[in-house]
């Protein structure tokens, strides 16, 4: 069996660069400013994961770890019905679909790595949104939330590789945890740019929030 493997984001320049798109088994950090677009992101990664394989997606469940309450499931919907018709429209599909998304709210790193470790055989994503405020826990000192934070990073670069699957979180600033993908406005343009692209110079696309959800 191979380590290889790619979560698909539809968006064709952007699993181009990827090698085919968010990498099994390592971490991706996707990084930028309030509003850009991180969680619309991981609404769709979610679902793409959760598809059935003959649709191009991983059949699976998700863990998304909401750390903020900013989860939508009307707006997941909204994103797989105008994404994936074939699908979504299809009678008590937009709910199985959804009811693959397991959401939870867990207050600190340590009850994070308590739920997670329950992960099983079917999760094929697991996404962290943000990484930040999971991290501003209970620490009384800064040096304990860091000593912490190594140790949960670790953990979580344990799992994608043991699990081998992609794990995504999310960080206004960067933390250089894993991978990092930038998501950045400029002259009322949002874009997203690979800073490690394995086949060429940093590449930036163009990118919208629309009904479909994060498109290019
Ligand atoms: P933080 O969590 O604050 O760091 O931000 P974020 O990067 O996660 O931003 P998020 O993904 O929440 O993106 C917010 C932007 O997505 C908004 O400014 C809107 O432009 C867009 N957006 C959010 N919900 C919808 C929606 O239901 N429809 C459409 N068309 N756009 C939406």
């Amino acid at each position: 069996e191979s380590l290889a493997g790619h979560l698909s984001t539809r968006l064709k320049g952007l699993d181009e660069a990827l090698c085919g798109g968010i990498p099994f088994g390592v971490l991706t950090e996707l990084v930028g400013p309030a509003g850009i677009g991180k969680t619309q992101f991981c609404l769709k990664l979610s679902l793409l994961a959760s598809l059935p394989t003959n649709c191009g997606g991983l059949d699976g469940r998700v863990i998304y770890i909401d750390v903020e309450s900013k989860f939508r499931s009307k707006r997941l919907i909204e994103i797989g019905i105008n994404s994936f018709p074939e699908i979504f429209l299809k009678k008590g599909m937009a709910q199985e679909m959804a009811g693959r998304i397991l959401i939870l709210h867990p207050t600190s790193l340590s009850e994070f790595a308590e739920r997670v470790s329950l992960l099983q055989q079917q999760v094929k994503l697991l996404i962290i949104d943000s990484m930040a405020a999971l991290v501003l826990g209970e620490h009384d000192s800064e040096a304990s939330r860091q000593q912490a934070l190594g140790w949960h990073v670790s953990f979580i670069k344990s799992l994608a590789e043991f699990s081998r699957i992609p794990v995504v979180l999310t960080n206004q600033v960067r933390s250089q945890i894993g991978d990092e993908s930038r998501m950045y406005s400029f002259q009322g343009q949002r874009f997203i740019k690979l800073a490690k692209s394995p086949i060429s110079a940093p590449l930036a696309f163009p990118f919208k929030i629309t009904s479909s959800g994060l498109v290019l």
